[in-house]
């Protein structure tokens, strides 16, 4: 069964808060989103492997440690891309692929319209980020595609998260760690969390 690692930083603690507050303005969000992606990227990156080569410093020669350049980060589009530029930022040597889903608000369901990812995607570690893990469908659907495309080590990132989201996540793809800044109460009958944040891509790009 996948790990499931929910953030227990106080920076992050308040940055959340933050980003929930209804007042925070689009740019604010912007930031905070970018801010706390990049802190979670610090715990989500723990494992990557590091190779060594020799450098040589003013004073002496010594052992350096590099990490591996497989990575790829995939944001579910479009609030996901909230989180790549911190990602980015940590591992500029990553690549980028996108997955564009958008869940219908009649159903809930994920309808997927664009996936572009890197061709050697089964190399890579994958870091899947998406703001929101409400029903799970829309993160369990994006990861069965990159999946189908040969991934086959994956992790999940996301702001917020709901209970209900986290169990689908898992029953679909037990082999994926699941990283959240902060674990909500529940949904609504609307399948939004509770209290959450609203709408994380109306809030990102400002289409309230
Ligand atoms: C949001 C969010 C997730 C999805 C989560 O995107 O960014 O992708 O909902 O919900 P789920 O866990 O119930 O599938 P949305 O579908 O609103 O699309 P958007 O990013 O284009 O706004
Ligand atoms: N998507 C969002 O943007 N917010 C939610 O609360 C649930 C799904």
């Amino acid at each position: 069964m996948s790990q499931i690692f929910v953030m227990d930083h106080p920076l992050i603690k308040h940055k959340i808060s933050m980003l929930r507050d209804k007042n925070t303005t689009v740019k604010e969000f912007r930031e905070l989103a970018y801010e706390i992606a990049l802190l979670m990227g610090y715990e989500a990156t723990k494992d990557l492997h590091l190779t060594t080569k020799e450098v040589e410093t003013p004073l002496a020669k010594t052992t350096g440690f590099f990490v591996e350049k497989q990575v790829a980060i995939v944001p579910i589009l479009r609030a996901g891309l909230g989180m790549v530029d911190a990602m980015m930022s940590l591992i500029p040597a990553a690549k980028t692929g996108h997955i564009g889903l958008y869940r219908d608000h009649e159903t809930l369901q994920p309808v997927e319209y664009y996936c572009k990812l890197p061709t050697d995607i089964e190399k890579r570690q994958v870091l899947v980020v998406d703001p929101m893990l409400a029903t799970g469908g829309s993160a369990a659907a994006a990861i069965e595609f990159i999946k189908k495309r040969g991934a086959n080590k994956i992790k999940f990132m996301c702001l917020i998260a709901a209970p209900e989201g986290v169990k689908a996540l898992q029953d679909a793809h037990p082999d994926v760690d699941i990283y959240i800044a902060s674990l909500d109460e529940k949904l609504n009958e609307n399948g939004y969390i509770v209290p959450g944040l609203g709408d994380a891509g109306d809030r990102l790009f400002g289409t309230l």
